[in-house]
């Protein structure tokens, strides 16, 4: 198994040099080094992610590799080779595209992201899943912030490649993306390691704002607390720094609101103010709180919660004893 992964490992090495240096050097690599210079990223950013590109031939990583004499089982294992059907030879998964290699915490590349240069779809395109890569327990980034996250105690957390390099370009060196998997039980114990306590930075749009109170219930189960940064509707991070640059970045970082409060205020928004509204907007508010385990920091929210809605506090702390509705015969 070990000896299996590490050949697997060198494979992707290989790889990673490969679309490395055709990022830098070939003239195949020109119109992605284009685009990464509109888009305000140097070859500073592109040799410390060594990002790759991946050119329009049908066979050059496997034409590659068979040159260096590796079992072209391998390549296919980690899904960078696609086998030829009906007898034709074997050709490669990425083609025409951005790529980023998504390390371990060793510094080996378990996994490549690859982007178009275009607005062709889909826009991004995995390595699958494979004996090195889970996607569940790896994080884009976490290899170069875990050092900055030991020293801020603190981790940012984004959706995507560009999220993440955009952030560590401007000193935010502690920041990861969970590259648009929801954040799973595995992230959160990765990150806690590191941090004690996150800032959630997603998408401004409502596929993010779903993916924060997600990755909100993972976090309180874990007891890891997790603040909410609000940017411009529609924004991520990589295009709000472009557009609003860093100061005004840092000050939306500073406003941070803890993401329980967040989500109690948007959820009793959602319901309305009518009594059937406000009851199903605390039964969903209480489902969520039960989860907090520490005892003082869960009775501090069902304060708030009664303040806010104009609920009596013990009525609260009843219901919320009771388990909730699922829970009741
Ligand atoms: N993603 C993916 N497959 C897709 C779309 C998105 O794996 N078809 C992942 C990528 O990791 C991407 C992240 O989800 O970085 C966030 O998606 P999105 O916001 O659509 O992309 P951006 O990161 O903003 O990319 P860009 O700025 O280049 O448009
Ligand atoms: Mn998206
Ligand atoms: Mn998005
Ligand atoms: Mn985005
Ligand atoms: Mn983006």
């Amino acid at each position: 198994r070990r000896v299996e992964a590490d050949r697997l490992a060198r494979i992707n090495e290989v790889a990673c040099d490969f679309y490395h240096q055709i990022l830098l050097e070939s003239p195949e690599g020109g119109a992605a080094r284009r685009y990464l210079r509109d888009r305000g990223y140097d070859g500073e950013i592109a040799r410390r992610f060594r990002l790759g590109f991946a050119p329009e031939r049908w066979e050059a990583l496997a034409g590659h590799l068979a040159a260096k004499g590796f079992d072209p089982a391998l390549g296919r294992q980690l899904g960078l080779i696609r086998p030829g059907k009906e007898g034709r030879s074997d050709y490669d998964l990425f083609r025409k595209r951005l790529l980023f290699p998504i390390l371990d915490l060793a510094g080996r590349v378990t996994a490549f992201g690859g982007r178009v240069l275009d607005d062709s779809l889909p826009k991004y395109m995995n390595s699958p899943e494979s004996p090195i890569y889970h996607k569940g327990r790896v994080l884009f980034g976490l290899c170069e912030a875990r050092e900055g996250m030991r020293q801020r105690r603190e981790g940012i957390v984004v959706e995507g490649y560009f999220d993440q390099m955009a952030l560590y370009r401007a000193g935010f060196t502690n920041a990861v993306a969970t590259c648009g998997t929801a954040l799973t039980v595995e992230h959160a114990r990765l990150l806690k390691r590191y941090a004690e306590r996150l800032l959630l930075l997603f998408d401004q749009d409502s596929a993010g704002r779903k993916a924060t109170f997600r990755a909100m219930e993972v976090l309180l189960a874990e007891g890891i607390p997790a603040s909410v940064v609000a940017l411009e509707p529609g924004e991520d991070p990589d295009s709000f720094l472009r557009l609003h640059g860093v100061d005004d970045f840092s000050r939306r970082l500073e406003a941070a609101r803890p993401v329980l409060e967040v989500y109690m205020e948007t959820v009793l928004a959602e319901h309305g103010a009518s009594i059937e509204g406000t009851t199903r907007a605390v039964d969903e508010i209480l489902a969520r709180l039960r989860l907090i385990p520490g005892e003082i920091e869960r009775s501090l929210y069902l304060r708030a919660l009664a303040a806010r809605t104009g609920i009596a506090e013990d009525l609260i702390r009843r219901q919320a004893e009771k388990g909730g509705p699922a829970n009741r015969p």
